[in-house]
């Protein structure tokens, strides 16, 4: 969750270019950088932490003269700058980028993963190139070296045809003073276009201030930036015929902030292909296997683990319980979940055997601090999901997991939700094969659909939306939802109805559907919505007697099916498809189109999503 920002022009653009990364700081970072070339030279600056300490980096590069960045003479008018969101190498200043070449002549900004960075890093070193860091993005700075001859937008050309994973990145070399090269493969990349002046970024609000006028980059296409405008070139060389036509962005500051879109809930909705795509990407770069060295967890006491216990409060407790189903299929380890302000108060029965994973977005939700210090104090091994570094979690655990989502804005969580379910699936797939316990076959298989799930989460949130909003709009005046579902549904429908609840203010109730004929069935009426998971699964006959039930008594039937299935839409009143994956891997994609129902509703009904009332993002009191 990067953000990438360039100029080239007329005007000195340190500061253009700082101004530019504040406006993407909502993405999240952990540290910064920029590059300015001037004279035929660059210098480059980058810190750890928040833009202030890249101001004071810069700054203490003006008072010791040796930095140049703010005393080069005459001050630089082509620049790139760069926050960062740590996956390959520690949160470092040496892993910040810019990232350089071996002789310093170029410098590059790169957003999202190389998958083949390790093969690439081998052979590069093998032909003599020294590397400074240890990410995946420095690669790509060698690679333009490796290629270069004297055409910067050929050598960027023949680099980008040397990578593979989803990216974005520019370059600029101190051989072209006037040009900044840019290519696009699955994250975004836009040219602002000013007057004798073109920016490059990630996102248009890193510009928005200086001008409206945006060419959309689209993936497998290569841009080279000057002042009088940018000239844009497929990977196979050829200019684009008909040209890029030029865009006017009509929104205010305020709406870019939210991408173009109305709240930032929806926003992030929309931002959960790129948030699960992070989290997984590179911890599945090969075929068969899943990669979380990350973790500090010694091989004898994973294969030793008598039990896991997860804690969580709110939307992460209903993460946690996917996980749960997950861990116990794949890996066969006993899973207890526990709401962590529950969990907190009794006398848990934990021991050095047993590792308790605390799921916490923020990091700091005290309930889930207190249970995990406590699991802490009786000798179990701890481990923290988060998405966020630095957050208290990450300080009192022993291991961590990080999520890649982004900053979220919305209190309710969407994206999050979503990267901590990817997050559990590939602890689940991990233990499973660290323990040996699950056909490799199997895991390939899973590893196989987990890597199409991105793409299937962009297909499901294009292809349901306006039908939800249609059925939102047919039911938004209902003074009660239900939610029934079974197994691996189940925490979908506890999610969807706490979704509902929180942002529409409508009561909701989720059930498990095999305990709806003991008692919530007295509910069931014509005026009663009953929301159904039914996507595919071991048990789906069960829960279409279920609908059927729910149907004798008049209420309304909104199922969430799998794409392919059409038993359930003859039993329900609306029917959702959601794409066919592994039925374990279902949840990910049941729950968006219920996310979008909660939204729309609370939309329809004018209330503030974003800001729900009495509700926090991060409830840190005790
Ligand atoms: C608050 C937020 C919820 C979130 C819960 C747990 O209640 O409104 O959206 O699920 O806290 O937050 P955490 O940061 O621990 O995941």
């Amino acid at each position: 969750m990067c953000g990438i920002v360039g100029y080239v022009g007329g005007r000195p653009c340190r500061d253009l270019l700082i101004a530019g990364l504040e406006k993407l700081e909502y993405r999240g970072y952990d540290s910064a950088g920029i590059s300015l070339l001037s004279d035929g030279h660059i210098d480059s600056v980058r810190a750890v932490g928040n833009l202030a300490n890249l101001r004071a980096a810069v700054g203490l590069a003006d008072e010791d003269g040796d930095g140049g960045v703010a005393v080069a003479a005459p001050p630089a008018t082509i620049g790139l700058a760069h926050t960062r969101w740590a996956t390959h190498g520690r949160v470092t200043e040496e892993n910040a980028h810019p990232h350089g070449d071996c002789q310093d002549r170029i410098q590059i900004v790169l957003n999202g993963i190389v998958e083949n960075h390790a093969e690439l890093r081998r052979q590069l070193e093998d032909e003599g190139h020294r590397f400074s860091s240890e990410t995946d993005a420095e690669i790509v700075a060698h690679l333009i070296e490796r290629h270069y001859e004297q055409d910067l937008t050929e050598a960027v050309r023949a680099a980008f045809g040397d990578l593979r994973g989803h990216y974005a990145f520019a370059a600029m070399h101190s051989d072209h003073p006037g040009t900044l090269v840019a290519a696009r493969h699955e994250c975004p990349l836009i040219v602002g276009l000013g007057d004798g002046e073109t920016f490059i970024a990630s996102a248009i609000p890193a510009f928005l201030r200086e001008t409206r006028r945006v060419l959309l980059i689209e993936n497998g296409e290569i841009v080279t930036v000057t002042a009088d405008g940018a000239v844009i070139i497929d990977a196979s060389g050829n200019a684009l015929d008909p040209p890029r036509d030029i865009e006017e962005v009509t929104w205010d500051e305020e709406a870019a902030e939210k991408g173009g879109f109305p709240t930032f809930m929806l926003k992030e909705i929309h931002e959960q292909p790129d948030a699960v795509a992070e989290t997984i990407t590179d911890r599945l770069s090969g075929i068969d296997h899943v990669d979380l060295s990350e973790l500090d967890l010694e091989p004898e006491f994973v294969r030793n683990l008598r039990r896991i216990v997860i804690v969580a409060c709110g939307t992460s407790y209903h993460a946690g319980l996917i996980g749960r189903y997950a861990i116990e299929q794949w890996a066969r380890i006993p899973v207890e979940m526990d709401i962590a302000s529950e969990y907190r108060y009794r006398e848990p029965v934990v021991g050095p055997d047993d590792l308790v994973i605390g799921i916490t977005q923020s990091g700091e939700t005290a309930d889930t601090l207190a249970a995990m210090r406590l699991a802490s104090e009786r000798g179990a091994r701890v481990m923290a999901v988060t998405n966020v570094m630095g957050s208290q979690a990450t300080r009192d655990a022993d291991t961590v997991l990080y999520t890649r989502a982004g900053l979220e804005m919305g209190v309710a969580a969407t994206k999050t939700f979503t990267a901590q379910t990817a997050a559990m699936y590939l602890l689940g797939l991990w233990l499973a094969q660290s323990r040996d316990a699950w056909p490799q076959e199997q895991i390939t298989a899973i590893i196989a659909e987990l890597k199409g799930i991105p793409s299937k989460i962009a297909t499901t949130i294009e292809s349901v939306e306006e039908r939800v909003r249609a059925i939102a709009r047919s039911h938004q005046d209902r003074r009660f939802f239900l939610y029934l579902g079974r197994n691996i549904g189940l925490p979908v429908c506890l999610e969807g109805a706490l979704k509902m609840k929180e942002i529409s203010y409508i009561p909701t109730d989720a059930y498990a559907a095999g305990e709806m004929k003991h008692g919530p069935i007295a509910l069931l009426d014509e005026s009663t919505p009953v929301v159904c998971v039914a996507t595919n699964s071991p048990i789906l006959d069960k829960i279409l007697s279920n609908v059927a039930e729910v149907r004798a008594r008049g209420a309304d039937v909104i199922a969430i099916a799998t794409e392919g299935n059409d038993d359930v839409a003859e039993v329900a009143d609306q029917t959702l498809h959601v794409p066919a994956t592994d039925w374990v891997l279902q949840p990910i994609l049941a729950v968006l189109p219920l996310q979008l129902l909660a939204y729309h509703v609370a939309r329809l009904n004018g209330l503030n999503v974003d800001q729900p009332r009495n509700l926090a993002k991060t409830v840190t009191v005790e």
